[in-house]
């Protein structure tokens, strides 16, 4: 069994992050929204996954997350020339999948229950695939399935306008080698892309084995801004435990669950948990409140914030009124006068969105 990572795509929907990253690197409390994946998958037992990338982000994706040997895996790292889908990603996967059985899994999501149990009933069933399917209220905007009270799966529409019931393809799937044959007799969509989901609805036409398995715990498609805070408060909540390997001086204090890694100096500062804060970060007369991610080398200083995203080398300085949901970018700088400014001077890149609220 392998296991197929799909991290390509333009990740239009989190611009201005991703003109100069790719989507599947945006850290999740801290940690690329990727490596969750790549960790669940290992967690089952599979080691040999292959990534899909692209040619705008590849090489990111590929010097950050490496060969494998963090998470005991072996990974091989495979071109799409082009964003023509997530079948056409099968495809190019060819040579890397051989006839192996394996887990396709997309980047960008995120799951509550671990992939064992999923595993183990596509293997035992001998099925061609397994899909998970969670009820959603907007399924015009994914893949939407329509099964039977035993779960059999008769009939999959990619995006439909008038959804045939509210239960979403979740972006994790399970297949045979049969997907491949079916992969070759689809066409291309309306939107131009060679669609997974007609090549599962193909399976089923030709009456394989497609079973579906309903998840009802969270499951997080991290593409667009609230989707991003509402991962990283759920995974702040669930899944950190308190670390405090920086330095913080006895005007600060830090209370409930905090994480703030080496060389970070916390100075007359309030830190209210669930927190992470990365290392070699300098925070100064701050309060930062709950679900808050701080990644590496950012600068906060006299400012507030709560449940906010702030990635690798912010500098925020001087805001005096509380920051809130909030996302970011990298080195981006926020400062103001500490009384009433006069004026507000921008370098605002496109696609950015202030509300002085
Ligand atoms: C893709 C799939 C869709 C699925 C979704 C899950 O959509 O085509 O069927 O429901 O992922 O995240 P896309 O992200 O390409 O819009």
């Amino acid at each position: 069994m392998k296991a197929l990572i799909l991290s390509g795509g333009k990740g239009r929907r989190l611009r201005p992050l991703t003109y100069t990253g790719a989507k599947q690197l945006v850290p999740v409390a801290n940690k690329p929204i990727l490596w969750y994946g790549i960790e669940g998958i290992v967690a089952t037992g599979i080691t040999d996954i292959g990534i899909i990338i692209s040619p705008e982000t590849g090489a990111e994706v590929k010097e950050k997350t490496g060969s494998g040997d963090r998470f005991g895996a072996r990974i091989t790292y495979i071109l799409q020339e082009e964003p023509a889908g997530l079948a056409h990603a099968v495809k190019v996967a060819q040579p890397f999948l051989g006839d192996s059985p394996f887990i396709m899994y997309l980047g960008d999501n995120l799951i509550e229950n671990d992939l064992n149990s999923f595993l183990q009933t596509f293997q035992q069933q001998g099925l061609d695939s397994l899909i998970l399917l969670r009820q959603v209220s907007n399924p015009s905007a994914f893949g939407v399935a329509k099964v039977d009270d035993r779960g059999r799966v008769l009939q999959l529409i990619e995006k439909p306008k008038v959804p045939s019931s509210n239960l979403a393809l979740v972006g994790i799937y399970f297949f045979s080698r049969a997907i491949n044959g079916a992969i070759a007799s689809i066409k291309p969509s309306a939107r131009g892309e060679l669609e997974i989901t007609d090549a599962i609805q193909q399976l089923i036409n030709q009456e394989k084995q497609v079973e579906s398995c309903q998840i009802d715990g969270w499951w997080l498609d991290t593409g667009k801004k609230d989707d991003l805070l509402e991962a990283n408060r759920i995974i702040l909540d669930t899944r950190l435990t308190a670390a405090v390997r920086g330095e913080i001086d006895d005007r600060s204090q830090a209370i409930g669950r905090v994480e703030i890694a080496e060389g970070t100096k916390i100075v007359n500062s309030t830190i209210r948990g669930p927190v992470a804060i990365g290392s070699n970060c300098q925070i100064e007369n701050c309060f930062i409140g709950p679900y808050s991610s701080i990644a590496d080398n950012v600068r906060l200083i006299d400012s507030d914030l709560e449940h906010s995203v702030i990635l690798q080398g912010a500098q925020i300085v001087g805001i005096e009124q509380r920051i809130v949901d909030s996302v970011i970018g990298q080195r981006a700088h926020l400062t103001l006068a500490p009384r009433r400014p006069k004026a507000l001077r921008f370098m605002i890149g496109d696609d950015c969105q202030i509300s002085l609220v």
